[in-house]
């Protein structure tokens, strides 16, 4: 084994968005009581974490993702009391607790950023960054995530805030060792406070090109250019994660997983396998971003499988030393289904176990998105009046705005809108799917009276099931984690197929992404067929000699006999 056995290399995490996973005082949204009160089902799911969505005091102007105070709970998500029991029945289940730190950036309604942009002379005022308008305008061409611009003007200083997501949502100046103490102390008070680890928030992205210059690339239909080149990675990120894991974790049993777009493997490697670790784990978006055009998102291109593979492939043959996040969906993507597979019709749920089984088998730590494991979709949205996500609502306004193509914008949401995973949890087919008694903050996607908790669990076939074994596998076969991975057949345009290796084991993963039977001769060099672990189609049998027959969407994990 390359690389040293740590508990969260060997068990899934489970991401709960917390809004919506369960309400528990009927006023429609998700709560911390919610989580606690469907503890049983992640102890059913056989889960060894949770990564839970943030929950501190906000404004939700991006659902929680705009922090208003570090140290205190959203008022309509509970109380600290209710964090703490939250984090005391996990941890007598086994389960650990991982929370988000958010810290790119606060809430314009933090006080901090209050102070700051009262005045200039005001300590807080070089916690964010500023710069003085040009030519009347904004200081450079930058577009933010949620569009337009990622400058906002504030008139008592005279000068405009970056915001690189919302502009309720400025930026940290991460050059102030200030900024840097605050985070540093709240994190160590949280890691006292009983939690097991941090997702962090788009972390590679701490600092900025020196003088910010204007970006390079292509005019979105505001005429702002995104920056990625100027945002992502840029040094001194390195040097100061390094200090907040010493400052903070570097003595300490937790886990840290960074969300880093716009990185490269060598990149990744730095991140998580340099000499001073400065993350546990990366999440990668290159397999995410494949189907995106270098405008952004919105823009759809389609992918082909040989695409994917090589993505992924990439990933697990240059992470070196280094760690995965895996995953294919999380709350800021559409669903997995709708996107790599089949969101509809009588291969809907096979599909959803396939992708299962091709992703916890790649060398990382799986994260299962809640209601993935259900098979749930994206939603086919009526109108924008029922999406929620200020990244949708902005596009659709300057959809509308600048006169873009009706059609141009239903297809984009309707493909990758935030919204699409954010629903709520369908636990069973009664009124609002058992979520809440009062009205849902988002609506539910209107499959929930077939796919939901209560019906899976009654299906021994169900996805849900599948994903109970594909987890309960991780913890007796250490092949899952650790096992050497290797892509077999890189062209082959409907089969994703490739071997693990562990010692004198090897098992051979082949998953066919397409709605036709496809037929193979057996590949050589992965051994002959001993002993099938696991397939998504309850009648498999060990494939015949010399050749591998896959129906559609079916997935195998077959274990191999060494070749004489
Ligand atoms: C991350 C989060 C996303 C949020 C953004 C700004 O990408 O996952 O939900 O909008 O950062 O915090």
């Amino acid at each position: 084994m390359e690389t040293a056995r740590h508990w969260w290399k060997e068990c899934v995490f489970y991401q709960i968005y917390p809004r919506s996973f369960q309400d528990s005082n009927g006023d429609g949204m998700g709560d911390l009581r919610g989580i606690i009160d469907r503890i049983d089902y992640l102890v059913e799911l056989g889960i060894g974490a949770i990564w839970l969505g943030p929950v501190c005091k906000s404004p939700n102007d991006d659902m929680g993702y705009d922090i208003s105070d570090y140290q205190d709970i959203m008022e309509q998500f509970g109380t600290m009391a209710d964090w703490e029991e939250l984090r005391d029945k996990l941890h007598e289940n086994g389960i650990r607790i991982m929370v988000d730190l958010v810290v790119n950036h606060t809430s314009d309604e933090h006080p901090w950023f209050m102070a700051a942009r009262r005045a200039k002379d005001d300590p807080r005022h070089d916690y964010y960054i500023w710069r003085p308008g040009r030519d009347g305008r904004e200081p450079n061409n930058w577009a933010s995530f949620f569009t337009p611009s990622a400058w906002e003007y504030n008139e008592a200083t005279d000068e405009y805030y970056l915001h690189l997501f919302s502009k309720k949502q400025p930026d940290l100046n991460w050059h102030n060792p200030a900024v840097r103490r605050e985070v540093y102390d709240m994190m160590t008070w949280w890691l006292d406070k009983g939690a097991d680890g941090f997702r962090m928030d788009v972390i590679n992205l701490l600092c900025k090109t020196p003088g910010l210059p204007d970006a390079a690339g292509k005019e979105d239909m505001n005429g702002y250019v995104f920056p990625s080149e100027h945002i992502a990675n840029i040094d001194p990120v390195h040097t100061y994660l390094q200090e907040m894991a010493r400052e903070v974790y570097a003595d300490k049993d937790i886990f840290t997983v960074g969300e880093c777009l716009f990185m490269d493997t060598e990149e990744g490697r730095r991140y998580t396998a340099g000499e001073n670790r400065e993350l546990h784990a990366v999440f990668s978006f290159s397999h995410i971003d494949m189907d995106g055009q270098l405008e952004g998102k919105w823009y759809y291109r389609p992918w082909k499988l040989p695409e994917l593979k090589a993505r992924l492939t990439r990933w697990q043959d240059e992470i070196g030393k280094g760690w995965l996040g895996l995953f294919w969906s999380n709350q800021d993507q559409p669903r997995a289904l709708s996107r790599f597979g089949v969101a509809s019709g009588p291969y809907r749920m096979r599909c959803a176990k396939m992708l299962g089984l091709v992703l916890h088998n790649l060398r990382g730590t799986p994260f299962v998105y809640q209601g993935e494991e259900l098979g749930m979709v994206n939603v086919p949205w009526p109108s924008t009046d029922q999406l929620r996500d200020v990244e949708s609502l902005n596009f659709a306004a300057n959809c509308r705005r600048t006169g873009a193509d009706e059609s141009f914008m239903w297809d984009a949401l309707h493909r990758k809108a935030r919204d699409n995973a954010r629903t709520p949890m369908p636990w069973d087919a009664s009124e609002n799917g058992g979520f809440t008694t009062g009205t849902p903050w988002i609506m539910l996607n209107p499959d929930y009276p077939e796919v939901n908790v209560a019906t899976a669990r009654e299906d021994p076939e169900s996805v849900f099931h599948f994903y109970r074994r594909l987890i309960a596998m991780r913890k007796e076969h250490l092949m899952m984690p650790y096992g050497k991975f290797q892509l077999i057949w890189p062209e082959d345009p409907d089969i994703f197929a490739y071997t693990k290796t562990l010692g004198q084991e090897r098992w051979f993963i082949a998953a066919n992404f397409t709605d036709k039977t496809c037929e193979r001769p057996w590949p050589d060099k992965v051994g002959e067929p001993a002993e099938l672990m696991l397939s998504n189609i309850c009648d498999r049998n060990l494939p015949a000699l010399g050749r591998l027959c896959l129906r559609p969407y079916e997935g195998v994990i077959i274990r191999c006999g060494k070749k004489a």
